[in-house]
């Protein structure tokens, strides 16, 4: 068997005649030829090159898109205050790896969600941003020591595996692993700040969370506020007006206190390299806002609803500029994304006296609400609107929402809670994107 293997064909070799098969001559000079040849055939070398054209050209779009990325256009600064991020552009680089909002996603991939703290999630302004920034995809870890916010603001959310919920003090140090720190944690009502001074919550939390931005290479954003205008001697307030606030007053803790956190997030970001966005708000109005804290449009509306007197606050004259709540998560989310530090006024130019302001509320909630005058309260400011020029021109924002559409938004929240109407319920969660 084994013989008949290894000897197989060998007798039919025998039988060949001896001139059957002439071996040609060994031509080593075919061996280049043929390739060639091969490829002259059939037109296959136009579409090898054709081919590399190709891809030359899909390689020379990606790197030239990337390389836009590397030369974002420098802001000049004009006036000191305003900074291009231009020190940590290189943590940029980093940021878009791993899938930014800001960075180029090539056609057909998915864009990979981000690892987000927001700080004071469960507040008002907070669990707003928290919808939108699940709704994106990304995965958000709540830190909130529930002052003013309450569980019911986020709890839409519960068994969301990309959803995260942390009671915390932001005074302590927190370690996790982030893209983007929203810091958003700090009481935002004269009620709640004046009960319990926040002065060491915008300073030391602040810190704590710049700390955290720095060691993990996160992108950091503060909510400031208009307050830091304090009573502005300049009308409408510019980014650049420094402001006029009383240092000791009863507001100061918040007033100051923003402004230091401004200049901690200055600090950091020259000194340290952290990639920093600030955003200073105005008055925001919306859905899961705080009832009875103190704010002027939350006031009148639990006011009107409960068929009690508006209570206005000195002659009335005082104005303020309101803006809905899904127009600032716009403002935020399109600041923390692009490329300029700030700091950027985001609230809407449209200005009310208090009195227009109860009038708007009287249409939409109950004609015959009666106003009251009070006395005045400390520091209040006479006079609040925001220039949001720069907005306009840097971020491509600017609200939408005007008051007499925002407010009935919020009063079927109110509504809701108040007398638990749930007819107002559908419309309260989905409001935010309108
Ligand atoms: N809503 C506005 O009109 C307005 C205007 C200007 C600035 N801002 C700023 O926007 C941010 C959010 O404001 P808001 O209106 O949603 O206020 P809010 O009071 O509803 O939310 C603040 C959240 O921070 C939490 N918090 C407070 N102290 C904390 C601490 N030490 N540690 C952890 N969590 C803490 C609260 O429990 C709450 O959930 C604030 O920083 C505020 O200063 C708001």
């Amino acid at each position: 068997m084994g013989s008949e293997l290894i000897f197989r064909g060998h007798d039919d070799e025998t039988q060949l005649p001896a001139d059957a098969y002439s071996p040609k001559p060994h031509k080593p000079w075919l061996s280049i030829v043929r390739p060639i040849r091969y490829m002259l055939c059939e037109q296959r070398l136009i579409f090898f090159f054709v081919g590399i054209a190709i891809a030359t050209l899909i390689f020379t779009l990606s790197t030239s898109s990337t390389s836009k990325v590397s030369h974002i256009p420098t802001y000049e600064n004009p006036i000191n205050q305003y900074h291009q991020s231009s020190v940590a552009l290189t943590h940029r680089f980093t940021f878009e790896n791993r899938g930014s909002a800001g960075g180029k996603i090539p056609l057909g991939l998915k864009r990979k969600g981000l690892r987000i703290v927001v700080t004071g999630g469960a507040g008002f302004v907070g669990s707003h941003l928290v919808d939108r920034l699940i709704a994106r995809g990304d995965s958000v870890i709540v830190v909130d020591n529930f002052f003013t916010g309450r569980k019911e603001n986020v709890m839409h959310h519960f068994g969301n595996p990309r959803f995260e919920l942390i009671r915390h003090d932001v005074v302590e140090p927190l370690l996790l692993e982030v893209d983007q720190i929203y810091h958003l944690a700090c009481p935002a009502s004269p009620v709640h700040y004046k009960f319990n001074p926040c002065y060491k919550t915008n300073v030391v939390g602040t810190l704590n969370m710049l700390g955290l931005a720095k060691r993990v290479g996160a992108r950091f954003l503060l909510t400031s506020t208009s307050e830091v205008y304090g009573d502005p001697l300049q009308h409408p307030q510019v980014e650049t007006y420094w402001g006029n606030v009383n240092p000791i007053g009863v507001r100061s803790c918040y007033d100051e206190g923003k402004r230091t956190a401004e200049t901690l997030t200055m600090d950091y970001h020259r000194g340290a390299g952290v990639e920093v966005r600030i955003a200073r708000i105005f008055n925001t109005y919306g859905p899961r806002m705080c009832i009875d804290d103190g704010r002027v449009v939350s006031n009148f509306v639990a006011q009107a609803l409960r068929k009690e007197p508006l209570t206005v606050y000195g002659d009335g004259k005082q104005t303020r500029s309101f803006q809905y709540v899904s127009d600032l998560v716009e403002g935020l989310m399109r600041l923390m994304e692009g490329e300029h530090v700030g700091p950027f006024n985001l609230g809407n130019p449209g200005e009310f006296t208090m009195l227009e302001l109860a009038q708007v509320v009287q249409e939409t909630i109950d004609p015959n609400a009666k106003i009251e005058f009070r006395p005045n309260t400390e520091d209040d400011p006479h006079k609040r609107k925001p220039d949001i020029t720069r907005a306009k021109e840097l971020l491509g924002w600017e609200p939408v929402i005007p008051l007499r559409k925002g407010l009935p938004l919020m009063v079927t929240d109110f509504r809701q809670r108040i007398f638990g109407d749930k007819e107002g319920l559908a419309s309260t969660t989905t409001s935010t994107s309108a």
